[in-house]
């Protein structure tokens, strides 16, 4: 099966030609350049594509896949919100993700951002740096004993929950579907989750129900100095109401990993351009925010999980052998 890679990146070559080893049917070419109109065209004569999380896999892109004869579309992700589902169907398209590869990795990140941000380690590393050892503005709060508010329990959320236990907080939580193996976690409504937890992490899926969930209704009822972290999807949180909220020092702190209008930048080395879009630049400029560019998932297990799941996918295409979780419906 020859594959045809969108978007790859250094890391990506190096974990997947690694896992080849084991899928010696499997040819793969990678290019730099992310799918988008323009670029279907590279796809011609492959089997398959392989993309990525924010690649554009919208109804026009499908049907232009579609009419060069690709009939596989392989997601090195979990997410597939990108994806036009109603026109992969229509097109005939198999599409395939890896759903839950390193669910550790993200939840680790989600803490990173969390401490990092509360004990000022983006301000401090600067500081010193500059040989400035003063303490001032590096004031943090202690996590232990406080209240971790988990909003979705899934494979990341849990993976949360249980690092905030370890730390001595309380974990409460709130997800639709309560899962019975975090027993140490008490399930409250959303609304109690925002109004009591101290830390809040974000780990449900972008929906149209979960659009905008954190709002300036929502900020409203979070507790003053409260630490907000986000690894989930951008969208889960209206930015403007949570710039307004940073503004009206309603946040400690605020740990992002994702944000609405990243697109553009996510995985870019874009140093040398003017960001076209303020939400970036305010946000950056905040000395209360921490902002990465969508690399919570980014560790050796879990990309070596992605290229395993994802090049196993193809086999079990190529073999009527799909496996049903990892087929996006
Ligand atoms: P999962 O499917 O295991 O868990 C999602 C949980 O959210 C489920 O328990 C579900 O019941 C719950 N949920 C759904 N709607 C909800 C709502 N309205 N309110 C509260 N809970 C709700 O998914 P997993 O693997 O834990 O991933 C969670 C999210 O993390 C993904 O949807 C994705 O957006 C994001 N993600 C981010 C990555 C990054 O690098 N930043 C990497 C991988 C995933």
């Amino acid at each position: 099966m020859k594959i045809l890679f969108y978007d790859a990146a250094m890391y990506d070559k190096k974990s997947f030609d690694k896992t080849l080893e084991q899928f010696p049917d499997v040819e793969i070419t990678y290019q730099e350049i992310d799918i988008s109109v323009k670029t279907v065209s590279l796809a011609k004569g492959y089997d398959a594509i392989c993309a990525f999380v924010n690649s554009d896999l919208s109804s026009p892109v499908i049907k232009a896949l579609s009419d060069i004869g690709i009939k596989l579309i392989l997601l090195r992700c979990a997410g597939f919100n990108n994806v036009d589902l109603e026109e992969a169907t229509r097109c005939g398209m198999t599409v395939l993700r890896v759903p839950g590869y390193s669910p550790e990795a993200v939840a680790e990140h989600a803490m990173t951002l969390a401490l990092a941000v509360n004990r000022h380690l983006h301000k401090s590393y600067i500081k010193v740096r500059e040989n400035n050892f003063s303490l001032v503005g590096l004031t943090g709060i202690n996590f232990y004993q406080k209240t971790a508010g988990i909003v979705g329990t899934g494979k990341i959320g849990s993976a949360m929950c249980r690092i905030c236990r370890g730390f001595g907080m309380k974990v409460i939580a709130y997800d639709m579907y309560p899962n019975k193996d975090l027993d140490f976690v008490e399930y409250k409504s959303l609304e109690e989750v925002l109004k009591q937890s101290d830390l809040i992490s974000l780990h449900c899926p972008l929906t149209e129900e979960t659009h905008h969930l954190i709002n300036k209704d929502t900020i409203s009822m979070m507790k003053p100095n409260v630490v907000l972290v986000n690894t989930s999807r951008g969208a889960l949180v209206n930015t403007e109401d949570m710039i307004q909220g940073i503004r009206e020092n309603r946040f400690f702190g605020v740990g992002l990993d994702v944000y609405e209008e990243e697109g553009p930048n996510v995985f870019e080395n874009r140093e040398d351009q003017l960001l076209e879009h303020s939400v970036t630049a305010r946000l950056l400029s905040f000395p209360n925010v921490i902002v990465t560019s969508h690399q919570a998932f980014l560790t050796e297990e879990a990309l070596a999980a992605i290229s395993e799941v994802t090049l196993q996918n193809a086999m079990d295409y190529e073999n009527g052998s799909i496996k049903d979780v990892n087929r996006v419906k």
